[in-house]
């Protein structure tokens, strides 16, 4: 499985991907606003091992999808993915990118990747993310590839990093808005 984007390629994480995935995810700015920790390379290790078995039409918990910048062959981020058996025509998305590679559109571009082939290739009828309402970086991703803010939910999250209870934003996509 691969998409390939004009800068990018998404494919499945890989054993070699250590070094790149850890740079990023042992980043404790990266992992700010996310509900996990920065990684130790144990973690990374058992990690990416864990994604093994993913398939786009896998139905669960997330799976991984590396963001690979095609000229170089380096791991620059990845996006989450999460269907659910209560509704497999909704997906969830994540997406984190390497401190170094950010505010270059590379986000925006894999993103709008994997929700253009969930739309077209896999009958998914809406794609929906979940963001801290103090990511705005975040949730300009969001607004470029024309998600709606649809909800505001209080005291939604638990922020390990400040130990307390923060709001979330609800994002959606329909797939007749798309393109
Ligand atoms: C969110 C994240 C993935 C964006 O990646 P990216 O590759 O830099 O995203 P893009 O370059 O495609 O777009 C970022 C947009 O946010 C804007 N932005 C960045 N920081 C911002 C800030 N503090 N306030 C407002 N806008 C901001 C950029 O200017 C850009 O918008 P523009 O194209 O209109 O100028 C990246 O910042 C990241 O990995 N953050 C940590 C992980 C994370 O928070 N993931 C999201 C969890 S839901």
């Amino acid at each position: 499985m691969q998409i390939e984007t004009p800068r990018l390629i998404l494919r499945w994480l890989r054993a070699n991907d250590l070094e790149d995935f850890l740079e990023y995810r042992s980043d404790p700015t990266v992992m700010r606003y996310q509900s996990m920790s920065p990684m130790t390379r144990e973690e990374a290790v058992s990690f990416i091992r864990s994604q093994s078995g993913n398939s786009l039409d896998r139905i669960g918990g997330y799976q991984q999808l590396g963001v690979e910048l095609k000229n170089e062959g380096k791991l620059i981020g990845d996006c989450a993915l999460k269907r659910t058996t209560a509704q497999p025509r909704i997906a969830e998305l994540g997406y984190t990118i390497n401190r170094r590679f950010q505010g270059m559109g590379y986000a925006t571009e894999a993103v709008g990747a994997l929700a253009g082939l969930l739309f077209s290739k896999l009958d998914v009828h809406k794609v929906v993310a979940l963001v801290d309402v103090r990511n705005p970086a975040s949730f300009r991703v969001l607004e470029k590839l024309n998600f709606t803010r649809e909800a505001h939910l209080r005291k939604s999250y638990f922020d390990d990093v400040d130990g307390d209870w923060f709001d979330e934003y609800w994002y959606g996509l329909l797939k007749e808005e798309w393109g």
